[in-house]
């Protein structure tokens, strides 16, 4: 998968990316505008080139009180996201090439106040959803947020996703239409952060493709 390449589908207009996109920074901004005053957190995992959290940021009321790290492993992307950021003058960004499945990665800024899991959950197996979402109660602060997307072809993991974030203390805020493919949903912390764990990886990026395949390839049982 080359996904440099896998964001020009965001550039066709009114695709499911595109409109995914919308709906993401919609959320992003309403997160900004609902957050308590002072600074505030952000981090991003497998953040791509930054196109979601970066377009909001440049003209949001709420831009230099936000310290944000979007990890991405793609040099690319992240070459695209440090340019992005530096037009935008958002010198509070902080933009890393690399692994964004080690929690070592976000230790100096958790629990933030904004975690984005973006085009992640479709690209991982079901085992490391559920870690990951585990870890958000360490990465995300109580009263913050966690954006995430998760597409709804069959089987349909969403409702799963959900229980999976009721289960460590995440409410729900806000899911989109369950009739639009690519999902998008926002759960707010409830509990209180848990320490992160040097060295825990919380997934191994598969890639939709190989967990399509590999979906196939499973005897159908009875
Ligand atoms: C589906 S894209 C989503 C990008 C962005 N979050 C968005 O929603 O537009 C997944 C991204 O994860 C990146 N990626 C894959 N494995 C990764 C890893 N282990 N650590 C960091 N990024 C990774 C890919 O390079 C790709 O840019």
């Amino acid at each position: 998968m080359d996904w440099n390449a896998w964001h020009d589908q965001y550039d066709t207009v009114d695709s499911r990316l595109a409109r995914r996109l919308h709906t993401v920074r919609e959320q992003i901004r309403h997160a900004l505008d609902e957050a308590p005053t002072g600074p505030l957190n952000v981090i991003s995992l497998c953040a791509g080139d930054g196109r979601d959290i970066l377009h909001v940021l440049a003209d949001h009321p709420r831009r230099d009180d936000v310290r944000a790290r979007l990890v991405e492993l793609d040099p690319r992307n992240t070459a695209a996201a440090s340019e992005t950021a530096r037009r935008a003058g958002l010198d509070r960004v902080e933009v890393v090439t690399g692994d964004a499945s080690l929690v070592d990665r976000y230790q100096d800024l958790a629990p933030a106040d904004l975690v984005l899991v973006c085009g992640v959950f479709g690209n991982i197996t079901d085992a490391d959803i559920e870690r990951t979402i585990g870890a958000c109660g360490g990465l995300c602060d109580t009263g913050g947020t966690v954006i995430w997307t998760r597409h709804r072809a069959a089987p349909d993991h969403v409702p799963l996703i959900c229980d999976w974030f009721a289960g460590q203390d995440f409410e729900l805020r806000w899911l989109s239409d369950p009739a639009v493919r690519q999902g998008v949903g926002v759960h707010r912390f409830t509990g209180t952060p848990r320490p992160l764990h040097a060295g825990t990886r919380m997934f191994e990026f598969v890639g939709y493709d190989v967990l399509r395949a590999l979906r196939q390839n499973e005897p159908s049982g009875n």
